[in-house]
């Protein structure tokens, strides 16, 4: 099995694995924070790639209606939805996406909402835009987070919120929107004409019920950006490759332009080559994947509630991300994370990264082999026993 596999990823220079001194962390720790997976792509995926290597010329490359229909395709199967292909815009990632949609939709000092505790990039393509971050917090009940409608609703008022960028499903905390729950929140942001972007990179990965894409709700498309990539999907995540889909045309040029003033405009020949491949070829791989990856989360749930009850799991309902509660042992986060780094000699992201709402917690990354992630939770248990 492909997932068993334990792979060395160290002199790859690997963002998760070899960069360990220049982030302050002991030589010694196993990395469990940076989202992909230690997992090699499809065989087919990677077949295609060398087949294109095989070419030899890497010269400008240009997605074109193929490359669309293959996109769309997925997007049809997996979640019955209608792509057009004037739709699409490509950029080198979600996060530029997500950032090139704050400078089109919003002016500096305006508010953009978001529901912390969030993946931190959100609050960074805000911040570093010069424009204001208001939360909408997620709240948390009976080891479940939530959204307070009452909340969303009047913070957008208060603070005459027009972007509001949601993510969906939600890391860290795992939440896959239910369909209820996305028919209020368009509810309330078209009531208050916001533009939704829906970051939608984890939808793939989801364990309770069924993804709603956010371009269900058509008779609000004008109002509506959904950000998606193959790349966590499929570990691509170096190639750097995203779909994004905005019906409202004068949206789309103004994004489009945004993207083009950047100096970026031609999509990169792997991410291409990797990203038809995969959507067209990896259903197996995926549905392999995440039967792996349901038992690794299942594992951990487990092993935590047999020998560390302290430390209770945030049962995701999509993500391979874990949320991690620690505040039973009333140490701080600098604490907590000296006690992974130095005892338990695992690297995860820690909780505070993802706003003030991260207290107490940690964000363990599970897509790794079984192997691995047994040794990861024996360290655990043993660094944590005494406290
Ligand atoms: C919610 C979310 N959006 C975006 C990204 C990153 O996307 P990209 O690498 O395409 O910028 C991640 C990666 O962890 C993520 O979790």
């Amino acid at each position: 099995m492909f997932k068993d596999d334990d792979v060395n990823r160290y002199n790859t220079k690997s963002l998760k694995y070899d960069f360990k001194k220049d982030k302050n962390k002991p030589d010694d720790v196993l990395p469990m924070w940076v989202a992909d997976m230690d997992f090699r792509c499809p065989d087919e995926v990677i077949d295609d790639m060398k087949k294109r290597l095989d070419h030899g010329i890497l010269g400008y490359t240009k997605n074109d209606l193929e490359y669309f229909n293959v996109v769309s395709d997925w997007f049809k199967k997996n979640f019955k939805i209608d792509l057009k292909p004037e739709w699409l815009v490509i950029t080198p990632g979600v996060v530029f996406a997500l950032a090139t949609a704050v400078k089109v939709l919003t002016k500096v000092d305006d508010c953009v909402l978001i529901n912390n505790p969030v993946y931190y990039p959100f609050t960074e393509v805000i911040r570093d835009n010069k424009r204001k971050v208001i939360s909408s917090d997620l709240v948390l009940v009976d080891n479940h987070y939530e959204i307070d409608f009452e909340d969303l609703e009047k913070k957008i008022v208060d603070y005459n919120v027009k972007l509001y960028l949601l993510c969906s499903p939600h890391n860290p905390v795992g939440r896959v929107w239910k369909r209820c729950e996305l028919d209020r929140i368009v509810d309330i942001c078209k009531r208050h004409d916001v533009y939704i972007v829906s970051d939608e990179i984890h939808s793939d990965f989801v364990w309770e019920y069924e993804h709603t894409n956010i371009l269900k709700y058509e008779e609000y498309a004008d109002h509506l950006i959904l950000c998606t990539a193959p790349t966590k999907t499929f570990n691509l995540a170096g190639l750097q490759i995203s779909n994004i889909f905005i019906p409202n045309e004068e949206l789309r040029k103004n994004f489009q332009n945004e993207v083009w003033n950047t100096g970026y405009s031609l999509v990169n020949v792997m991410g291409l080559v990797a990203c038809m491949s995969a959507y067209e070829k990896g259903y197996t791989w995926l549905d392999e994947l995440k039967l792996y990856l349901r038992e690794n989360i299942e594992f951990v749930d487990n092993f935590l509630k047999s020998n560390l009850k302290r430390i209770k799991l945030v049962k995701p309902e999509g993500t391979y991300l874990l949320w991690l509660d620690f505040r039973e042992l009333n140490l701080n986060n600098e604490e907590i994370d000296n006690i992974l780094l130095n005892k338990a000699k695992i690297w995860l992201d820690n909780g505070d990264m993802f706003g003030d709402l991260g207290k107490g917690y940690m964000r363990m990354n599970i897509a790794l082999p079984r192997v691995k992630l047994e040794y990861a939770m024996k360290m655990l248990k043993d660094a944590f026993k005494d406290y």
